[in-house]
């Protein structure tokens, strides 16, 4: 037990790593690390539809897991999905085959704001909480467990668009047209996921990610109105859990000005940046996690360890990385590649925290 009385984790090199705390290694994992790549996720799958995995708190920690004992990650993430918030507050929500996720009555005025009520994250996500206690028990303190929810403006744009998108011509027109509603509706969305975040908490999250996978489709000036904001608001809502935050806006690299206004503690940071010269500008301001290209494990195992050198080098000898893939794994990566990332970081990392002390 420690101070807080709770049982310490055996592997407790992700949370140190996000408070910028030496380590003896950088800890390692992979955003949709749950997932199709993994034969015994498929196995699983064969006999249940996807939403019923995630309300299905057995099934959902049983995925949960898997990538813990199979790849050896030094983290856990929650097998859900983002589209669970929009679904509790009302929009009927479909997994279509081979095409992802459907809203098949999309909100597109502010009519349809109405139809939209407050979340009750206990009642209403009880199967995601219910999860994370079997997940947290089951575990027992190997390694950390990540809740997660979808940052306001990525949900707004499926709650919109009704799919993914091409264009986002929806969310845009409404956005150019009618800002003052699109800005009523992302603050739904906040109090919703503020509600659903700290439950998270309560019920054994013990980092919390917010994914803001549709920040890049925005301009500057739209993600400092429409998303910046709303994410830092959740993050404010929680700062005192003492939980460290991850902030992931996928294509945001580029106003990294603004995403040093986010508040959370950990930047997440897709490929398309260096993530030494991020490192370079936020100095000890922010842990940084991330960012190999995911479509880069396809490549031979000794290649994969030479792109994470690469990125080892490049960030250097300093505390506060958190390695992963600059996006979710691709559902057919051959196990043994993501395999051979983990370990490569495991293997090649030590000897840039040779003089850290724990
Ligand atoms: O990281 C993890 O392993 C935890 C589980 C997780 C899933 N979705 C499982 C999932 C997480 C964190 C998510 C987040 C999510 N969901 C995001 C943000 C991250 C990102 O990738 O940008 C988004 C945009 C969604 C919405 C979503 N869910 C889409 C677009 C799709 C279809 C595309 C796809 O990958 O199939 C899903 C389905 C989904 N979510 C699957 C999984 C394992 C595949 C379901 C299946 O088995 O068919």
């Amino acid at each position: 037990m420690n101070e807080t009385g709770t049982t310490r984790n055996v592997n407790d090199l992700f949370r140190r790593a996000c408070y910028r705390q030496p380590v003896e290694r950088t800890p390692v994992w992979m955003m949709r690390q749950a997932g199709r790549y993994l034969p015994q996720y498929r196995a699983v799958r064969k006999k249940y539809d996807f939403i019923t995995m995630y309300k299905t708190p057995e099934l959902a920690a049983e995925v949960t897991l898997q990538p813990v004992d199979i790849i050896g990650v030094d983290a856990a993430i929650l097998f859900s999905d983002i589209l669970v918030v929009p679904e509790a507050m009302g929009m009927e929500l479909h997994f279509l085959e081979g095409k992802g996720p459907v809203f098949p009555q999309p909100m597109r005025d502010d009519g349809d704001l109405s139809r939209l009520r407050p979340v009750e994250a206990d009642l209403d996500l009880k199967f995601v909480m219910d999860a994370i206690r079997i997940c947290r028990r089951e575990l027992a303190g190997r390694v950390p467990l990540i809740g997660f929810a979808g940052a306001p403006w990525t949900l707004a744009t499926y709650m919109i668009e009704g799919q993914g998108s091409k264009n986002f011509i929806n969310i845009k027109k409404w956005r150019y047209a009618n800002p003052d509603s699109l800005h009523r509706l992302l603050e739904k969305v906040t109090v919703a996921v503020m509600e659903y975040v700290k439950a998270q908490v309560a019920a054994g999250a013990q980092a919390i990610q917010l994914f803001d996978s549709w920040a890049g489709i925005l301009d500057k000036d739209g993600f400092a109105e429409f998303a910046l904001p709303y994410a830092r608001q959740i993050f404010r809502s929680i700062d005192d859990a003492d939980v460290p935050l991850i902030y992931f806006a996928k294509g945001a690299g580029i106003w990294l000005d603004l995403l040093m206004q986010s508040e959370a503690d950990v930047l997440g940071l897709d490929w398309t940046v260096n993530i030494g010269e991020v490192r370079q500008k936020v100095k000890d301001q922010f842990a940084l996690q991330g960012n190999l290209d995911p479509v880069s494990l396809f490549a031979p195992p000794q290649n994969i360890r030479q792109q994470v050198i690469k990125i080892l080098e490049d960030f250097g000898a300093a505390n506060g990385h958190i390695f992963n893939l600059g996006h979710g794994i691709l559902p057919d990566v051959p196990v043994e590649h993501a395999q051979a990332f983990v370990q490569s970081v495991k293997e090649e990392s030590p000897r840039f925290h040779a003089g850290s002390k724990k």
